[in-house]
């Protein structure tokens, strides 16, 4: 893991390296089956390199907490380590250059299960698995099981700040997590 983050510090495969701060590289617990996978960093990942430590962890953590879990009991990383300029979306070439690290990271944790949370991940892993393309509004919540590795999309947590009603749904869908530890 040492590696990892030393490749991760010192990457400049693309041009996010220039403008953010610090990388995310994970949190929570090394040797945990559940490992989450978000987007990128945003302004307070940016300033801390913690995954998930603003506005959308705090969701993260209430919908952990929801099924008795904690932060410390999940692995939690993102697909793009660097923060894009004003939040905007990854680029598909960002994400590219920037998933191998992800790659190492599962090679190592070997998860049981992977929850990717929202589009991005979602699309990255689903296919990864099943050589196929999923909209997130099809799949989340959905249980997909290949080569021994359960994975369960989920709507990012930053959903429910603009649609409330998503919160609900990702209470629902966290339950499959439990469901199939
Ligand atoms: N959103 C993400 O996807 N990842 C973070 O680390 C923070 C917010």
């Amino acid at each position: 893991m040492r590696k990892i983050f030393r490749d991760i510090k010192e990457c400049k495969k693309c041009s996010l390296c220039k403008k953010r701060n610090l990388p995310t590289i994970y949190c929570g617990n090394l040797k945990s089956k559940i490992l989450f996978i978000g987007e990128a960093p945003g302004k307070n990942e940016d300033e801390t390199g913690i995954p998930f430590c603003g506005r959308a962890g705090k969701i993260l953590e209430e919908l952990l907490s929801s099924i008795n879990l904690k932060r410390e009991d999940v692995y939690i990383t993102n697909i793009v380590k660097c923060r894009p300029p004003k939040n905007r979306d990854p680029k598909e070439i960002e994400i590219k250059k920037c998933v191998g690290f992800l790659e190492k990271e599962i090679a190592l944790i070997k998860p049981k299960i992977i929850c990717p949370l929202g589009r991005f991940s979602s699309k990255y892993i689903l296919k990864k698995y099943f050589e196929k393309n999923f909209e997130i509004g099809e799949v989340h919540g959905k249980v997909f099981k290949k080569d021994g590795v359960i994975i369960i999309p989920m709507y990012h947590p930053a959903a429910t700040i603009y649609d409330n009603k998503k919160k609900i749904i990702l209470k629902k869908d966290f339950k499959k997590i439990i469901n199939n530890l």
